[in-house]
């Protein structure tokens, strides 16, 4: 395997954290920029990883880039909280549209340039009910956030279109894993609260479904991306439909915790099914997902008692 320099931003984050996992089990050299905003270099613990601790919009990254010249870039820093683009619809745009495009314009100075791997969302979609959504089907957002990744995926677009800047954008249906406690989605916010013996709160009738991936199958496909030779937009995803109570069903049954869910109205703005065709990932990268939900929570369970068992030992340390 030929060494080749991955830069990967947003590599403190959720997802970033994971994929970094995945690639120091390889030779290639890894770089990262992140603000820290959201995330935490302390997952990372890794020595070979260099860290250059700016923001996407800066000068300084700008800087980076051109120094480190990647072949590979994997784009995962950006503001991610759905409520947080309707609040602040500028500071969104500014991060995601204009940190993108800072990020990709620096990419098309470096000679010997590969890929560039974003991540896009299934927010893209918004409400379109049009299931299974695939990749030609109607973009409706629905969030600035969502409005923020068509966006960029449109950059992307354009630029291949001008001069064959290559690009893979990757459509992640709910990604779910070991987040932490700040970055609640349902799954983490279901365990969470029924751990601590606490009724989570399921809105509106519960029927409602997502597309729940873990983390790690998201990890895996955005490091097979980079050899897709054909630039363009790709769902990753199960394109299995679970609904939010059968989600609470399995959790507590995993926790064998018996608790009623608390039912509140429905939220404005929910998109009330999502499922999204894995199909021509499948075919680009021959990728599969490893997990369906089930075994997707048992593994989180495993790697939360793993946790729980270090920070034990760890305070039994007696000084
Ligand atoms: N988690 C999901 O369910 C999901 C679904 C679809 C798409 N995505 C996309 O995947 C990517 C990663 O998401 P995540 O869940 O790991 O989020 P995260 O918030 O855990 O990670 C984002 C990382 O980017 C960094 N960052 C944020 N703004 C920055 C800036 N201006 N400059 C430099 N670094 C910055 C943060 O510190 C953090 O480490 C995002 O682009 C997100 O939109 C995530």
């Amino acid at each position: 395997m030929r060494k080749k320099r991955f830069l990967i931003t947003g590599g403190c984050g959720f997802i970033g954290s994971q994929v970094l996992k995945n690639l120091i089990k390889t030779p290639h050299e890894i770089f990262v920029i992140d603000n820290l905003s959201t995330g935490d270099w302390s997952w990372i613990l890794e020595r070979r990883i260099d860290l250059k601790i700016c923001d996407i919009r800066s000068k300084d990254a700008l800087n980076y880039i051109a120094n480190v010249a990647p072949h590979y870039v994997i784009h995962l820093a950006a503001q991610t909280d759905i409520p947080t683009s309707i609040e602040q619809q500028q500071l969104d745009a500014d991060i995601n549209i204009l940190g993108t495009l800072n990020v990709l314009l620096a990419c098309k100075k470096v000679a010997n340039f590969e890929r560039f791997v974003f991540a896009s969302s299934a927010a893209v979609y918004g409400n379109n009910t049009d299931l299974p959504l695939n990749e030609e089907s109607q973009k409706q957002p629905q969030s600035p956030y969502g409005m923020s990744k068509s966006m960029c995926e449109q950059y992307l677009s354009l630029n291949e279109n001008m001069d064959g800047f290559p690009y893979c954008a990757l459509r992640f249906a709910n990604v779910y894993g070991n987040k932490p406690l700040a970055k609640k989605d349902v799954i983490s916010n279901f365990w969470d609260k029924l751990a601590h013996q606490k009724a989570p709160t399921i809105f509106g009738s519960g029927k409602q479904t997502r597309d729940f991936i873990f983390v790690e199958d998201i990890a895996e496909a955005l490091i097979l991306a980079i050899d897709i030779k054909k630039s363009g937009v790709y769902n990753v995803s199960t394109n299995e439909q679970t609904s939010i109570n059968e989600v609470f069903q399995n959790i507590s049954n995993l926790l064998q915790i018996e608790l009623d869910p608390v039912r509140k109205a429905p939220r404005l703005g929910d998109v009330y099914n999502s499922c999204l065709s894995n199909q021509k990932f499948k075919e680009a990268t021959g990728w599969e997902p490893t997990y369906i939900l089930q075994t997707g929570l048992e593994k989180l369970r495993e790697i939360k008692m793993k946790e729980t068992l270090h920070a034990t030992k760890n305070s039994d340390v007696v000084i």
